[in-house]
């Protein structure tokens, strides 16, 4: 970053990398969790721009720095702002209602507030490290009020804004106190994307029912045919950007020896079973763990898996530890755990593994490798990234993706064994199909899912996203609006 600012500022929760404290009190950083790191994090080094974001901890303040060609701006957040605006508005309010509600959704109002004034700091430390005329990229859920903030700031900055997750069903939507706020808050940015047609399709409606500004009627498409909101004199565009990963890289990286050489260790370490079954996963109530376990616990349960086969592996990185949901949900998966252990293992051999910590990048691919069976079984998730790094890492083309239909991703991956996460018959029944799939269908599938994962990789997301952006300023031709 220039004294002038930075042209290419992405504003996240999070920045890319967490301060964590050692047990004997010295810090480093360490590289932060979840899909929106993972996807970003590669673009933003590629292009020299700043990362503006909270550095993971509370009451720490830290000097913007710079880590391999990339500008870190971290905004500081108190004990207080963690549990009301983190834990709280973002993650026990919008988290639960832009996931179905699944978990019922908390409306507080003091949360609220700590929601406006956080969002109000990270505009105001945006707005210090654009340069003028600056594209700003603002990320998620945590940020919805910081494109109309920003706006009022720096009327000169072009503002994108990505949402990583589902935007929900119109009917839950009007659950919250705050929405006309919130779409507000949206509508400050000039290009608003989503993963799926649905979500922008949503947001017209609510921008036309709650903001009262007319709107673009036609249907919207992926990376195409944009959605138009007329705000006053400014035009807002709307549209469906899937993200994805960096594919090449993962398939360049699984195809190394010390890699294949990890996986069939692993198979080895596990007592050379029939079929490795994996789940990866941030230990979250909406991926569906419990779902997967669930299933795999009735297949055990009917005999049509024989314990002596079939392991399950399930990685599942900590995340939002002090949020009573996930608290709950952690003992209710650890008992299931416990008990298809109790009931089917044996000494010195586990039908589940459970790891509790996130996994370093490479063994985490040697996992893929190693697993003829993912389960991905999440009851909503707006993409899903670890079914896509799961097919990319598959060059041999073997393995076999079991997919919820609940998923942005299974928009994409027509070829996976797809189930409904609600129906605990129809997701045993996929884990079976996968497992006993015959090998030239399989490799049949993996094919068409590989193509379609290697063509449309996180550059490719980012770019269009950012091209359509480019375009904002243009004038183009009339929509009919009403
Ligand atoms: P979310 O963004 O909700 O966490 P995604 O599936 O989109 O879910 O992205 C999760 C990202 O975090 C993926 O890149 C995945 O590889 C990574 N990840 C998840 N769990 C682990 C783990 N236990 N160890 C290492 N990486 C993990
Ligand atoms: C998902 C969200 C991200 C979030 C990540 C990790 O990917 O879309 O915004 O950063 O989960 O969650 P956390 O609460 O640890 O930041």
């Amino acid at each position: 970053m220039t004294a002038e600012g930075s042209d290419f500022v992405v504003v996240a929760n999070r920045l890319p990398v967490d301060l964590d404290t050692a047990p004997d009190g010295s810090r480093r950083w360490k590289r932060s969790p979840g899909g929106l790191v993972t996807a970003l994090e590669p673009i933003l080094r590629s292009n020299n721009g700043a990362w503006v974001g909270w550095p993971g901890v509370p009451d720490v303040e830290v000097e913007p720095f710079e880590d391999d060609g990339l500008e870190l701006v971290p905004v500081p957040l108190s004990e207080r702002e963690v549990a009301d605006y983190y834990e709280g508005f973002s993650n026990a309010t919008l988290w639960p209602l832009y996931h179905d509600v699944i978990v019922r959704p908390v409306y507080d109002r003091t949360w609220w507030e700590a929601y406006v004034e956080v969002n109000r700091r990270f505009a105001e430390a945006t707005s210090t490290a654009a340069a003028q005329n600056a594209t700003v990229w603002i990320q998620d859920y945590q940020l919805q009020l910081v494109p109309k903030m920003l706006r009022m700031l720096r009327p000169d900055l072009t503002i994108g804004f990505f949402l990583h997750i589902p935007f929900p069903p119109v009917e839950l939507f009007m659950q919250m106190p705050w929405r006309t706020e919130i779409v507000e808050g949206l509508l400050g940015a000039d290009l608003i994307g989503f993963h799926l047609p649905g979500g922008a399709q949503n947001f017209l409606y609510l921008s036309r029912r709650l903001a009262g500004q007319p709107t673009s009627r036609g249907n919207i498409g992926v990376r195409s045919k944009l959605g138009v909101v007329q705000v006053g004199f400014r035009t807002v565009r709307v549209g469906a950007f899937p993200i994805s990963i960096d594919s090449g890289e993962m398939d360049e990286k699984s195809k190394r020896k010390s890699i294949r050489d990890r996986a069939r260790e692993i198979r080895t370490e596990l007592g050379d079973p029939k079929v490795i079954m994996l789940g990866v996963d941030r230990l979250d109530y909406t991926k569906g763990i419990d779902v997967r376990l669930g299933a795999f616990h009735e297949l055990l349960l009917s005999e049509k898996v024989d314990p002596e086969d079939v392991v399950m592996i399930q990685v599942a990185t900590p995340s939002r530890e002090r949020v009573e949901s996930y608290r709950h949900m952690r003992g209710e998966i650890e008992s299931k755990v416990g008990r298809i252990n109790g009931e089917f293992g044996r000494v010195g051999h586990p039908v589940v593994h459970y790891l509790h910590r996130p996994i370093p990048r490479e063994e985490l691919i040697a996992y893929y490798v190693a697993a003829d069976v993912m389960l991905v079984t999440p009851i909503r998730d707006g993409m899903n990234l670890v079914a896509k790094e799961y097919v990319a890492c598959r060059s041999d083309l073997g393995g076999a993706l079991v997919l919820s239909e609940f998923t942005g991703a299974a928009a994409e991956l027509r070829q996976a064994y797809q189930c409904n996460p609600h129906d605990l018959d129809n997701v045993a029944d996929a884990m079976m199909a996968a497992i006993e799939q015959d090998a030239e269908d399989g490799r049949r599938h993996m094919r068409a899912m590989r193509r379609q994962v290697l063509a449309h990789d996180v550059d490719r997301w980012a770019r269009s996203f950012l091209a359509a952006l480019d375009r904002t300023g243009e004038d183009t031709a009339p929509t009919q609006l009403v």
